[in-house]
């Protein structure tokens, strides 16, 4: 089963519902081209956005990909390839941000139940979503301005359970509604350096 949106969607609809103004972003099928593993493709992005819209106050990533494999079968590419795709890319949106976006801007990363609950085939998404856990937890002291910055971490998806199969046996899941909620939270709530579990 091919996922598309599942989390963006429902990001998107709980924005749009509270009166904010949304620009999507993705490789294909979005308002904007963007690819979050390549920096160039960052910049052109936040140039094109605020060309045509204004200022960006709030960055909301709902994208990350991360390879799920046994321990035993892990190759280093796939260790580069799940830190370039939900780690690096999106640490790079924040990089970038600082100087493209203004002092009031706020940005909404998307980590997962994996940083805190071990799973079969799940190391390489464990370490990158702790990754940007604690990169979160760093960047919130640093950002200039009143930059904030928050993480989202939900468990599985009640949308999500069918592509999934059994991995995720015995956890239970959410309605990603409730994570796109806390990305509302996230936006107008005023808080930084915070990880919202979804759960
Ligand atoms: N599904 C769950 O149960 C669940 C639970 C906890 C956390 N999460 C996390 O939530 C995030 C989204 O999951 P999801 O289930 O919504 O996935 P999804 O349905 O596959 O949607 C993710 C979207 O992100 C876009 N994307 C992927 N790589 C990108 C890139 N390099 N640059 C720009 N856009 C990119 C893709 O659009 P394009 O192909 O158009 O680029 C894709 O449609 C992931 O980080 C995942 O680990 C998911």
């Amino acid at each position: 089963m091919t996922m598309r949106f599942t989390l963006g969607r429902a990001v998107h609809t709980a924005l749009r519902d509270r009166g904010h103004q949304v620009v999507t972003a993705s490789r294909k099928g979005a308002d904007v081209h963007v690819d979050i593993t390549d920096p160039r493709s960052i910049r052109a992005m936040y140039e094109q956005v605020a060309q045509r819209e204004g200022d960006i106050d709030a960055v909301a990533c709902a994208a990350g990909s991360v390879p799920w494999r046994p321990l035993a079968e892990l190759g280093t590419d796939d260790i580069r390839g799940g830190l370039e795709g939900k780690a690096v890319s999106q640490i790079e949106l924040v990089r970038q941000g600082i100087a493209h976006l203004p002092a009031h801007a706020s940005y909404t990363l998307v980590t997962g139940i994996l940083a805190r609950e071990p799973l079969l085939t799940g190391s390489v998404a464990a370490l990158v979503n702790g990754a940007v856990e604690a990169f979160v937890r760093a960047a919130a002291i640093e950002l200039p301005g009143r930059q904030r910055i928050n993480a989202v971490s939900p468990t599985v998806f009640e949308e999500s359970l069918d592509a999934y199969g059994d991995t995720f046996a015995g956890f239970d899941a959410v309605p990603v509604a409730r994570a796109a909620n806390a990305y509302v939270k996230s936006v107008e709530g005023h808080r930084t350096g915070q990880i919202f579990l979804v759960e």
